[in-house]
């Protein structure tokens, strides 16, 4: 899938003209960077009554798993200060009945799509991966390597050799561009990014949650039904930010910065720091239409810069 127009989709008609496109492969270039993190946004269908989704470069979808799952027992989300603590155990209806029911909804949004997948052991990965190959309409898939609300979730990106056997596992299965989903509860992201670039990732998203707790010391419990869960929102983008900048330095693969994106001025501090696209994710709970307004907000910023692209600003960072 390429987006040929060089124009800046979705932006104003009083915009600079920039050109927002991002190549991610040879065959997959986002007519702009502003993307939805799994998990967030539902099927995107349900976004469609506050604007036109078609005008994202693109949207990723809540993970599938290889069988249905019910999810952890409730309390599944806990509100904290400045962001949101989940553990919703990656409920899902199972790959067999999402391709013969949702799949079809989703290629109408017009977006290019992306195909988020967890698997429960490296070869479920490749069952997976396998199963979406077949079917049209998918610009990528991107690999949920880093749950940390299921058993296993997090080994998929703790331990480099398990990583890389990961992506050597699914980079048979799928001309389609892989995009790793790390997480950042690890003491060092580089070895992983690095591992998963030599199995075989394109691109590279950039954080799943932060391992965390919240607690009810009245009842002596903590407040989610598994106990422990997984930390989002603007309390993490500080975390975030350094973590695509190290990634930045590390790697040769475009990044789909996450975490903590409220504004068109934090896409701006992601781009800089070294991710090419950004993904928004929990501030779609309280502002639908976040995405849309980041994606508005920046022509004139970049411009500010003195760039006519993106692709210019992009890992611009001047690091002391
Ligand atoms: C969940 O479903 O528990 C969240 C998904 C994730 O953190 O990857």
């Amino acid at each position: 899938m390429n987006i040929d127009s060089p124009a800046a989709d979705g932006a104003r008609a009083d915009s600079p003209a920039i050109d927002l496109r991002v190549r991610i492969t040879d065959a997959l270039t986002l007519a702009n960077p502003v993307s939805t993190a799994s998990g967030t946004y539902g099927k995107g269908i349900e976004f469609q009554s506050f604007y036109d989704v078609s005008r994202l470069g693109s949207v990723v979808v809540k993970t599938i798993t290889t069988e249905p799952r019910e999810g952890n027992p409730p309390p599944r989300l806990a509100e904290l200060p400045a962001g949101l603590l989940n553990s919703i155990g990656l409920a899902n209806p199972g790959v067999d009945v999402y391709i013969a029911e949702v799949l079809p909804k989703l290629r109408t949004l017009g977006a290019a799509l992306v195909i988020n997948v967890a698997g429960h052991s490296v070869e479920d990965f490749g069952v997976l991966v396998a199963k979406f190959a077949q079917e049209d309409g998918i610009a990528a898939l991107e690999l949920n390597m880093s749950c940390p609300n299921v058993s296993s979730g997090l080994d998929y990106s703790t331990d480099p050799k398990v990583a890389r056997q990961v992506l050597e596992r699914v980079r048979g299965e799928t001309d389609l561009p892989l995009i790793a989903k790390l997480s950042p509860n690890v003491t060092d992201i580089r070895p992983i990014g690095e591992a998963v670039v030599a199995g075989g990732a394109d691109a590279i998203s950039a954080i799943n949650t932060l391992v965390g707790m919240a607690v009810d010391w009245r009842k002596r419990r903590p407040v989610l039904g598994r106990g422990y869960g997984g930390v989002s929102g603007p309390c993490i983008k500080a975390v975030a930010l350094r973590l695509v900048r190290l990634l930045y330095e590390t790697v040769d693969v475009p990044i789909f910065g996450i975490g903590g994106l409220q504004d068109a001025d934090d896409a701006m501090e992601y781009f800089l720091a070294g991710a090419s696209c950004i993904q928004v994710g929990t501030s779609n709970y309280y502002r639908p239409t976040v995405a849309l307004d980041i994606l508005e907000g920046l022509p004139e910023r970049i411009a500010s810069l003195g760039a006519s692209s993106l692709q210019e600003i992009v890992g611009t960072l001047q690091m002391p």
